[in-house]
């Protein structure tokens, strides 16, 4: 497989592909000021839950080493203010709480002074990126045995490599699974509004050799009706701890469509995307972004002019629609409470 690199530390700076130029143009983005991290994140030239997380990471250590304190406890002030920047960027993705929670844990527990607190936090964020990889392809090894061989998968949005930082999650299983000799077809969702599925995840599997049609959002239910889809397999941006699981609008009308026609539904997801504090899905915020993501073709309005429009990035898919959530430690089934759980323990 061709190893794409999303997301790297590269001499002092945060290199990130730019997905807002794929599949037209393969370029990569140095950052050198934490602020324009948070920029990047917010208009998704990195997206996809474990790749805003993975960015956030670097985003930090890089505000780390910008951030001139007087003492330690100004230092650590200014850091967590630039914590919050970035917390600001995306709200559903729960990656991203994650990775700078877990670093300005990090960072107040470093007994040392502003020296010692910046290594440890890039430290810490760079070797983030190669665990990232290494789960993916726990995930992928644990969700490949459910793929039978000659299947037929269909998968909305993207998470793939280009949503993490390498291997992907649902794409990840797809990948592991032609690893060990399983013929795979993916259907991707094209997934309106902002067309990850066409551009991203046939892009990245057109580069692997993995065959794979894009379709409508609104073919999918046809392919299930008749048989011509074997199971769906989606990523996720957080799941409650009952298995409700928040992914790009659009991931509930699969399920509900999958479900009615009684074809398995997988999540893949790692449990960094679990969110333990949240019962259930009602609990998951929600991103809202900009109408003329929905109403413009490049710079071309396409609606009536000043149309209301209602543009949710993500959706909730109830538990119960799911038949199972993989993930680095091994498959979870109903009850998602429990399973999720031990798995966690
Ligand atoms: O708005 P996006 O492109 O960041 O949304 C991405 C998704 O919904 C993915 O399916 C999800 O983050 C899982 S990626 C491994």
């Amino acid at each position: 497989m061709n190893e794409l690199l999303t997301v790297s530390w590269e001499n002092g700076a945060v290199r990130l592909l730019d997905q807002n130029a794929l599949p037209g143009e393969m370029r990569y983005l140095n950052f050198e000021r934490w602020q324009d991290v948070v920029d990047a994140i917010r208009i998704m030239t990195v997206r996809g839950a474990p790749a805003i997380g993975a960015t956030a990471a670097l985003g930090l250590a890089l505000a780390a080493q910008q951030i001139e304190g007087n003492s330690r406890e100004d230092f650590l002030l200014q850091l967590d203010k630039a914590a919050w920047s970035f917390k600001g960027a995306r709200p559903t993705a729960v990656n991203l709480f994650w990775a700078i929670d877990r670093l300005m844990k990090r960072a107040r527990n470093c007994e040392g002074g502003i020296k010692e607190i910046r290594a440890i936090i890039l430290g810490d964020a760079t070797r983030m990126l190669g665990e990232d990889v290494d789960i993916n392809r726990q995930m992928g090894a644990h969700g490949a045995a459910l793929l039978p061989d000659n299947a037929r998968v269909i998968t909305h949005c993207n998470a793939g490599a280009l949503a993490t930082v390498g291997h992907g999650t649902a794409l990840g299983v797809i990948r592991s699974a032609v690893e060990i000799g399983k013929k795979i077809h993916v259907f991707a969702d094209e997934t309106r509004p902002r067309l990850q599925g066409m551009k991203l995840t046939a892009w990245e599997l057109q580069r692997d050799g993995i065959p794979v049609t894009i379709i409508a959002d609104n073919m999918a239910a046809v392919l299930l009706r008749d048989r011509k889809a074997d199971c769906v397999i989606v990523g996720a941006d957080r799941i409650a701890s009952n298995g409700d699981t928040a992914n790009k609008i659009g991931t509930y009308g699969l399920a509900v469509q999958a479900h009615y026609h009684g074809v398995p539904f997988y999540v893949a997801a790692p449990l960094s995307t679990i969110d333990f504090d949240l019962q259930n899905g009602t609990q998951i915020p929600i991103e809202e972004r900009d109408p003329t993501e929905m109403t413009h073709a490049g710079e071309t309005n396409l609606a009536p002019f000043d149309v209301p429009v209602w543009n949710p990035a993500f959706d909730v898919t109830p538990a119960n629609l799911i038949t199972a959530i993989i993930t680095e430690k091994g498959i979870a089934r109903a009850p998602f409470l429990e399973s999720l759980a031990a798995l966690r323990a």
